[in-house]
């Protein structure tokens, strides 16, 4: 066998131990603490937490449910302040609420407009300010005027940019189609070069109803104005009860609240005044992240990846330049061009662009106006023939004009449709690839793309994996999801698994890949997930001395409390219990920070 050297390369740590138990851990000489927790109360005055008296007005004042993107936003010149942003992707109703006895998801009749209400309230975002003590140690600031909650239940946006007030937007709640109450299913994000957020709602589709089924018992959609659309989008895809309490969520009442989601939100983190906006220029999809970048030529540049099976890889380029007055309200985020990829396999990357009325985006195809080039950018992308992917998560630009794509994995491609940016039929393991921008410029129509690594176990030869030969045993991964790329460029790479950690006996966690040089593809692991976890959102401070990574649904997926919904929700015999670990306590999503004992920084 090979010798592994562990030597080498920009990741200098010794590496984690692989494996999957109850509990977190990180790389030995590091901490991982617990900063914040589903339910922790996070504004003055907000109710101290009881899973066994919630209510939505409570939920509105302590952090929210499955917490996934974290931003950090430095507040002064000592680097000991700052505010985390943080999206609450979705919720676990069978974790949250004791003795729901609910046997499934499709299993809705014990969901109470009362147990939707918490639901929405711990959905959304989190904005809390933290303070660095002289030790080193993290904590929340409870006393700060800028810690606010966002959520689907009552923060009112503003929708703009070309689709804003168009008819397809407009409901009779909002007649002008440019206002929405709340965002959805908020996964990754990006923080601007002028300090918002942005906040990528994904699943959205999932959070529509119908009650017109057909005989088969799925959405009848034959009295429906676009139909096509929403066959395109899954909508409505009925993950969640509240179409049967609240009318904007039900199709055959409000047919035109789904365009009003699936979109990228700015929120000003440091005005909790301002209202959110979305923008609209940056297309509608499954956005699982809006990562932004200011290219060579000044444009501002968003990477986003459209997470569901053979979607796209997208990017918006503004048509203005960065000033250093660019604020919330330049037009940097409405005024611009949203493009899509085609990977050829010649290597050439081409950036398509999504304009009404060029090539195939004209009357003739169903586009009538740039609004409906956005509202429908899936069926505008499969009319410029785009490649089809292997759902698409995180896309982490780089200063020097390159970006890297997480490509999760697709377990429906067939062999008949493997190219060469997606090389494997039915991929469990996903891949990444390297994008290198003509120039170096991200806001170049051509690149060059290549493949990074191929995940799986580099062990057993069917897998087809391709990793750097010095990638331990430990250092391999599946299904590469969030990643960060810190102050120095190093990639960080975060997995979700699903249910599927039983292929690899690896819990989800946090690596560090080498992308160039001699060491480019070797991969260590630095910080791995509770069983039924993923990991999401790393995210660095400017000085690369802090780490903070969510800790997303912990003790769900693929654990054996799945097998029984009704002894889970009684708290009686979860797989885990993380973080609290006491007997009335449901496992907690919550946000790790993590520091090199004795200070300095992490990985090197
Ligand atoms: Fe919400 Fe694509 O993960
Ligand atoms: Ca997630
Ligand atoms: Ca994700
Ligand atoms: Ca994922």
């Amino acid at each position: 066998a090979a010798t592994v050297r562990t030597s080498g390369g920009r990741f200098v740590f010794d590496e984690l131990t692989s494996g999957i138990d109850h509990t977190h851990h990180v790389a030995p000489g590091y901490t991982a603490d617990i900063l914040v927790r589903w339910g922790d109360p996070i504004t003055p005055g907000a109710p101290a937490f009881d899973v066994f008296n919630q209510s939505a007005t409570a939920q509105l004042q302590q952090f929210g449910y499955n917490n996934d993107y974290v931003g950090f936003v430095q507040l002064d010149e000592t680097g000991n302040r700052g505010l985390l942003c943080v999206n609450h992707e979705y919720t676990n109703e069978e974790m949250m609420f004791p003795n729901l006895g609910r046997q499934d998801r499709a299993d809705f009749a014990a969901m109470t407009r009362a147990l939707v209400d918490i639901e929405m309230a711990a959905h959304g975002g989190s904005v809390v300010e933290i303070t660095k003590s002289d030790d080193g140690a993290w904590a929340v600031n409870l006393g700060s005027p800028l810690n606010r909650r966002i959520s689907p239940l009552n923060t009112e946006m503003a929708i703009g940019g070309p689709a804003a007030g168009h008819p397809r937007m407009r409901t009779d709640a909002d007649p002008s189609g440019t206002r929405v109450i709340g965002t959805l299913n908020n996964c990754a994000g990006g923080m601007t070069p002028w300090g918002t957020w942005l906040m990528a709602e994904e699943n959205f589709h999932g959070y529509f109803w119908t009650d017109e089924l057909d005989w088969d018992g799925d959405p009848d959609l034959s009295e429906q104005p676009h139909a096509d659309s929403l066959k395109r989008y899954g909508i409505p895809g009925r993950w969640y009860a509240w179409g049967k309490v609240h009318d904007r969520f039900n199709l055959d009442r409000t047919p035109h609240e789904p365009n009003r989601f699936g979109w990228v939100v700015e929120v000003d983190p440091q005005d909790p005044q301002a209202m959110p906006v979305k923008h609209t220029a940056l297309g509608r999809f499954s956005h699982e992240g809006a990562d932004p970048i200011v290219a060579k030529s000044g444009h501002l540049v968003v990477y986003m990846g459209d997470d569901a099976r053979f979607e796209y890889v997208y990017k918006y380029v503004s048509n203005g330049v960065i000033t250093d007055d660019s604020t919330p309200s330049s037009d940097l985020l409405s005024d611009g061009v949203l493009h899509v990829a085609r990977f050829e396999a010649n290597g050439d990357l081409n950036w398509l662009p999504l304009v009404f009325g060029e090539g195939p985006l004209t009357p003739d195809n169903g586009f009538d106006s740039q609004a409906d080039v956005l509202i429908d950018t899936r069926l505008a992308a499969d009319a410029l023939r785009a490649t089809p992917m292997d759902r698409p998560e995180d896309v982490g630009p780089r200063s020097d004009g390159r970006a890297f794509v997480m490509l999760t994995n697709n377990s429906r491609r067939k062999p008949d449709q493997v190219d060469a940016a997606n090389p494997r039929a039915k991929s469990k393991f996903g891949h990444i690839i390297e994008i290198a921008e003509s120039g170096g410029d991200h806001a170049a129509r051509q690149g060059r793309w290549s493949i990074l690594v191929k995940c799986g176990d580099p062990g057993v030869a069917s897998v087809g994996a391709e990793w750097h030969p010095d990638t331990s045993e430990n250092g391999w991964f599946g299904s590469p999801d969030n990643c960060a790329i810190d102050a120095e460029g190093r990639l960080w790479i975060a997995t979700d698994q699903g249910s599927k950690w039983h292929r690899t006996g690896k819990a989800d966690g946090l690596y560090g890949v080498e992308t160039d040089g001699a060491m480019r593809g070797r991969s260590k692991l630095f910080f791995r997930a509770p069983v039924g976890a993923e990991v999401a959102g790393p995210c660095f401070t400017p000085d690369i001395e802090t780490l903070f990574v969510s800790v997303q649904h912990p003790g769900t997926d693929g654990t054996t409390s799945l097998k029984g919904f009704e002894r889970v929700s009684t708290f009686d015999d979860p797989a885990t219990r993380w973080p609290d670990f006491a007997p009335d306590m449901p496992p907690r999503p919550s946000v790790v920070v993590v520091r090199k004992i004795g200070g300095g920084k992490i990985g090197e």
